[in-house]
């Protein structure tokens, strides 16, 4: 009899530049997982709605989530600060947060089978989009770490922006997400906590690699 794939699904929750994205990225290609980044909804409804606000309905929304594919949210017009904060405005949404809510289940749960399972970040992951997941983890940096990443990634995108407002951002970024109502950032108690502070991108990455392959081992996965 053929062996059946065993399926792994992987949730990271993360305040804002913490570092989540860059390893969830390169463990997904390692275990062979679908990624995605389920700011980058939040961040290109955004878009949508500094593009026009007046169109900007429930409607509207969920036609352009209905449509979603996953390299739709791969513009590198997404990343500024701007849209950054104006996704942490959305994202207090209840109705918004319903309409996204279908998409990353589609993505986590049905997956194409070319895939040995998903791995998703945001905010609300662990608890609320993939509860049941394998793994979890609770990524973050100090404000003052993450506000030093973000600020060297936009001026590699030659944005002109100074240290001290990425700070702001971030801080402000950081208050909406802890704070709001529905689905806030917080740390499970069943998620791993992995504090990139002092770590490489790297080094991150076999971190979280030997949680996901010892617990694998354990269970006699591989
Ligand atoms: O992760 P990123 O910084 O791109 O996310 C942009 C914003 O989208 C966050 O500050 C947060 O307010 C929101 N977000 C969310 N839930 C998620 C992912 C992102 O509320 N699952």
């Amino acid at each position: 009899m053929k062996n059946k794939k065993k399926i792994i699904k992987i949730a990271i929750d993360s305040p804002a530049a913490a570092g989540a994205g860059t390893v969830a990225k390169k463990i997904s290609k390692h275990f062979n997982l679908l990624y995605l980044d389920t700011g980058k909804i939040y961040r290109l409804l955004a878009f949508y709605k500094l593009k026009n606000e007046k169109k900007f309905k429930n409607t509207f929304i969920r036609k352009k989530i209905g449509k979603l594919k996953i390299k739709d949210l791969q513009g590198k017009y997404l990343l500024s600060d701007k849209i950054g904060i104006e996704a942490s405005i959305i994202a207090k949404n209840k109705n918004i947060r319903k309409i996204v809510h279908n998409f990353q289940l589609r993505c986590a749960y049905k997956f194409p089978k070319k895939f040995n399972g998903s791995c998703l970040d945001g905010r609300d992951i662990t608890y609320k989009i993939v509860p049941d997941a394998d793994f979890k983890f609770f990524i973050t940096a100090s404000t003052k770490v993450r506000a030093k990443r973000r600020f060297k990634e936009l001026k590699k995108l030659g944005r002109k922006i100074a240290y001290n407002d990425v700070f702001k951002s971030i801080k402000k970024r950081d208050y909406r997400d802890y704070n709001r109502r529905f689905s806030p950032l917080k740390k499970t108690s069943d998620s791993i906590l992995i504090n990139t502070s002092n770590l490489t991108k790297k080094a991150c990455f076999f971190k979280i690699k030997k949680i996901i392959e010892t617990k694998q081992k354990k269970n006699g996965n591989i």
